[in-house]
């Protein structure tokens, strides 16, 4: 018999077994692409080189002057104490007013949940509705998190493709195709991370008869966090006003992330029949509980201070002028493709003419290439379930919109011209 084992070595190797028995839902999850090509350009800034980052999904901006105001007051003045579970009811109020308004109909607080960023309100959601085997009906490119937050909830994510001949935007014949009994949820996210494709009245209205006619029990999820993020001539449609007499079953995702330049504060709001509110609330109840007392209180600032406005009109007109520096920038690059977007912060492009050269097998290699060799950091399309395209944020100053495209229609040429390096 050997020596018994000393309890400090048998407790590291229960520490070893536990640590390599991760659940089977953990264990289908993505790292996020997106944060990861932000935390490669970071790394390289880090050593030294100047790198141009078009893979922020986030606003470069300060939060408006109200909301930093209303937190410093609040950490100075107050104690800071857990806040009900579904949020204040002042915050409540605020998105319930602030949505009735937009969409045109009475929105009582009852009916609002507010979480922990817009990604926490649609995780909620799926948690609260989607029962193992449900379909959740994802128009494709999608925002990576999507199809693995399906999964998490134990449903099945059915991809819809859009094309850019149509603006990017889901066609009714391609749903009728995907939709059947179990359908459960269509996410409709207008305008869309990352295409930058957003659906007039029209488009929602063909889509809402299709649900009625063949899908009745869908809920329709209208993930607006980029809504007010259109341009000129695209005009956000409120999916309330255009399906709210065919459709019963409505959910609205939105948020402060990114018109009020507050992804850090982690704010996002979920709106759906008081039922599914109550569910969504239980499952928060149980995980987070409300989200963080200032980050509630510098949204009401955000919603309520009538000095913000001025500021995100501001913002809104930085992010127009960049879009339109980026889509010359891009449109004058031999070989690349672009619909222009009609919304959020994004150049979705087709860079299959630039993929498989010398050195360059797919779009990831090509983003890859693209940091490494030339500075510009972007994120390969595969991560949205589109191989030969990237994406890249014009959410960063002008000079650094300039400089990375100069960059980028450099490295591009240079590719044309001899293959990778
Ligand atoms: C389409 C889409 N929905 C939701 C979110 C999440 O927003 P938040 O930062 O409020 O969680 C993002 C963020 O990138 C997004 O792109």
């Amino acid at each position: 018999m050997g020596r018994p084992r000393s309890s400090s070595s048998h407790f590291a190797d229960t520490l070893a077994i536990v640590q390599d028995t991760i659940s089977q839902r953990a264990a289908v999850l993505r790292p996020s692409a997106t944060f990861a090509m932000a935390a490669r350009a970071g790394a390289l800034r880090a050593q030294g080189r100047q790198v141009f980052d078009f893979s922020a999904g986030e606003p470069d901006f300060r939060p408006p002057t109200a909301v930093r105001e209303a937190v410093v007051a609040l950490v100075r003045e107050r104690a800071i104490g857990y806040t009900p579970v579904a949020g204040m009811l002042a915050l409540r109020e605020a998105v319930a007013e602030h949505l009735s308004a937009y969409h045109g109909t009475a929105i009582s607080p009852a009916r609002v949940l507010i979480s922990c960023g817009a990604k926490h309100s649609i995780a909620n959601l799926l948690q609260a509705t989607i029962d193992p085997g449900d379909e959740v009906v994802i128009p494709t490119p999608a925002w990576v998190s999507y199809p693995d937050m399906v999964r998490l909830a134990q449903g099945v994510p059915v991809v819809a493709p859009t094309l850019p001949e149509h603006g990017w935007r889901l066609q009714p014949e391609v749903l009728a195709r995907v939709v059947g009994p179990r359908t459960r949820l269509l996410v409709l996210n207008s305008p869309s991370n990352p295409t930058g494709g957003g659906y007039g009245a029209e488009d929602l209205r063909a889509l809402g008869e299709v649900l009625a006619r063949l899908a009745p029990r869908t809920r329709v999820m209208a993930d607006d966090i980029y809504r007010r993020l259109s341009y000129a001539p695209f005009e956000h449609a409120s999916v309330v006003r255009c399906l709210g007499d065919v459709l019963e079953n409505i959910a609205l995702v939105d948020g402060v992330s990114k018109t009020y330049a507050m992804t850090g504060f982690r704010i996002g709001y979920l709106v759906a029949s008081e039922a599914v509110v109550t569910a969504a609330t239980r499952v928060q109840g149980q995980t987070t509980s409300g989200a963080a007392t200032p980050s509630q209180y510098a949204a009401l600032a955000a919603l309520t201070d009538p000095s913000v406005d001025v500021e995100v009109a501001a913002m809104h007109e930085a992010f127009t002028r960049r879009r339109a520096t980026m889509l010359a920038a891009v449109t004058a690059i031999d070989g690349l493709r672009i619909v222009p977007p009609d919304g959020a912060f994004y150049c979705w492009i087709d860079a299959s003419a630039y993929v498989g050269r010398t050195g360059v097998a797919d779009d990831t290699a090509l983003a890859n290439w693209l940091l490494d060799r030339h500075g510009v950091a972007s994120v390969p399309g595969s991560a949205f379930g589109a191989p030969g395209y990237l994406r890249l944020s014009y959410a960063t100053d002008d000079a650094s919109v300039v400089g990375g495209c100069a960059r980028l229609t450099e490295a591009l040429a240079s590719l044309a011209a001899r293959g990778a390096e």
